[in-house]
This record gives C-alpha cells, structure tokens and sequence, in this order.
C-alpha cells in the first residue's frame, strides 16, 4: 500500500501510491485528511441516492448471514444502528468504546500501511467515508463505507478479535522496520479478510471481504471449487492471493483465541524462517494444497441458501 513519496506514512495532501493498482489513482480527497490520514465525516456530502445504495447493500447482505457467517458477526451487525442510511461514524464508535474501547475514523481512502497500521495499533479503525456509485453496485475495486463498515466493524465488537487487531497494528509497525510487510499482509488477507471459523455448525465465514460481498460469502463456505486449510501460520506467509477473484483457497481456524495465540510470538524469527522457505521451496500458489494437507469439504447448502 505504501508508496515511496510517503514511507513516512504521513498525508501531505495527496492519494498515496498502492500496490496493484492500475492507471488510475485511488478515489478520495486527500487534501481534506490530517497528517494521520483520518478526515471529518463529512456526513452532508451523501445524497440521497448513497444512503440508498447503502441500504440496499445492508439488506441483501443481512439475509444471506444465517448459515454463512460466524455467529460473532451476526450478533454485532445491529450494533451498526440504523440499516436505511449511511450510519454516523460517531454513533458507532460511542458504542464500539464501551464494548472493547475502538473507535471507527473516516480516511478519504486506502491509506499507506505505515499510517494504517499506527491508527489500528491505537485502537482506531479506518473507515472510508465514500459510497461506491450505482453501477458498481455488485463489485468495487477499492473499499468504500460499505466493505470497511459492514465487513470489518461488528468483529470489533469481540474483545478477542478487537485485541488481535490492535495486536496486528503494532505487529505492522514492526514488520515495516523488518521489511517484511508484504509477508504480514498475507496474514490480514487471509484472516481479517477472508478468513473462516469451523464450529459445530460447520464453516462459517469472519473476514471482512467475504461478508461485504454478495458472492463470496456462500462461495467460500459452500462451493465445492475452492481449498480450504487448516490454519497454519507459517504455511499462510508463503502462500499467494487472489486480489481481483473469489479466493482460491481458504485458511480456517477454531476459533479467535486460537488466532491470537498463534500470532501473538515474536514474528522476527518466523519472518527469518519463512523467507529460508520460500527460498528452498518457493512460495504457494492460490489454490495449491500440500501433499498430506487437512482439506475442509464445504459446507452443505442449505434450501434457504440455494438461491
Ligand atoms: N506477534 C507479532 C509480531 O511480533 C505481532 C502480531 C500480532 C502480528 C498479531 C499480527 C497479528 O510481529
Ligand atoms: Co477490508
């Protein structure tokens, strides 16, 4: 995410340099941000089409939660409050405080990892302010309001899954002094991102762009065309990821005190250790299962999911 004009990770009025983009910058006026990236909500800029937008987005997700996402998350969703309009990032963060002390701030947009990872460290979540436009209804390139809000906000809400996130800002901020970023980048891709829970239910799904998608959601813990693996650290940073597909394979854990043990070690010799991997192995591409691998078999579909 980060790009050389902004190693330090501080706004100086411009869209910060992103990997994997394409031509075209990241949306968001940067000019508005302070020095940390974190911007006013400025709530009057919404029309009535984006609140619109929004509600839309939240009801066709909330119905398809039962079965596909982790009880965690459907417990905490309504603590967004109102689901017809775009929520007031105050309201939510006077109840994120109480519950497990975070907060939700407004960025124009991605912001470079150095400043994204000082505000998780700080228990404050990035939540960019903008809606995407109605023909990108189904797909949007960058996170808008509705991926940061409705995907990554009512796991802060768990205190255990609330600690590993700030665990993870710190953590960043160690791996950039190590050079090792893109390393730790895999494992916010594939837990926050698109991780999945194993209960007695079955799979269920936690990472944020798995819930925020209208596809992946029943894709990932019910199509019988994807991997899905035991989480393993180690394996996890050699192993590539999909940015502009569903995701070919998946990590699954037992539960989050199981994340946060697994990665509550110091990772500086891990990173050592993985990088001696991937040059005696190689990396692991998306979808590729190692011989004698736990594989999960999806999830059965259900009548109501079989849509
Ligand atoms: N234990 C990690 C380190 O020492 C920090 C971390 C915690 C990273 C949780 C990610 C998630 O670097
Ligand atoms: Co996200």
């Amino acid at each position: 995410m980060a790009g050389v004009d902004f190693h330090d990770g501080v706004n100086k009025g411009v869209a910060p340099v992103t990997y994997g983009a394409g031509d075209r910058p990241p949306r968001g006026d940067y000019r508005k941000a302070r020095a940390d990236y974190t911007c006013e909500q400025d709530y009057g800029q919404y029309s009535a089409a984006d609140h619109e937008t929004y509600r839309r987005l939240y009801t066709r997700q909330l119905q398809q939660l039962p079965g596909l996402a982790c009880e965690e998350f459907i417990s905490a969703v309504q603590q967004l409050g109102e689901p017809a309009h775009i929520p007031h990032f105050d309201a939510v963060s006077e109840r994120l405080m109480k519950a497990t002390g975070w907060q939700v701030v407004s960025v124009p947009g991605l912001i470079p990892e150095e400043a994204f990872f000082a505000l998780l460290a700080a228990r404050k979540f990035p939540v960019t302010d903008w809606i995407r436009k109605p023909e990108e209804f189904d797909y949007v390139v960058e996170p808008d309001v509705f991926h940061d809000l409705f995907g990554h906000v009512p796991l802060l809400f768990n205190p255990v899954f609330a600690d590993y996130m700030q665990a993870y800002g710190a953590g960043g901020m160690k791996a950039s002094r190590l050079d090792a970023a893109e390393l730790l980048a895999r494992l916010y891709w594939y837990t926050v991102e698109f991780g999945l829970i194993q209960t007695r239910d079955g799979l269920r799904a936690y990472g944020a762009g798995i819930l925020s998608s209208a596809g992946e959601l029943r894709h990932s813990v019910t199509s019988a065309n994807a991997e899905r693996v035991a989480f393993d650290l180690k394996r996890l940073m050699r192993s590539r990821y999909k940015i502009d597909t569903f995701q070919a394979t998946y990590f699954v854990i037992d539960d989050f005190e199981q994340l946060f043990k697994a990665t509550a070690p110091d990772f500086t010799p891990v990173y050592n250790q993985v990088r001696q991997q991937i040059a005696e192995q190689g990396e692991i591409e998306a979808g590729q299962v190692l011989p004698g691998e736990r594989r999960f078999s999806a999830n059965v579909m259900t009548a109501g999911q079989a849509r």
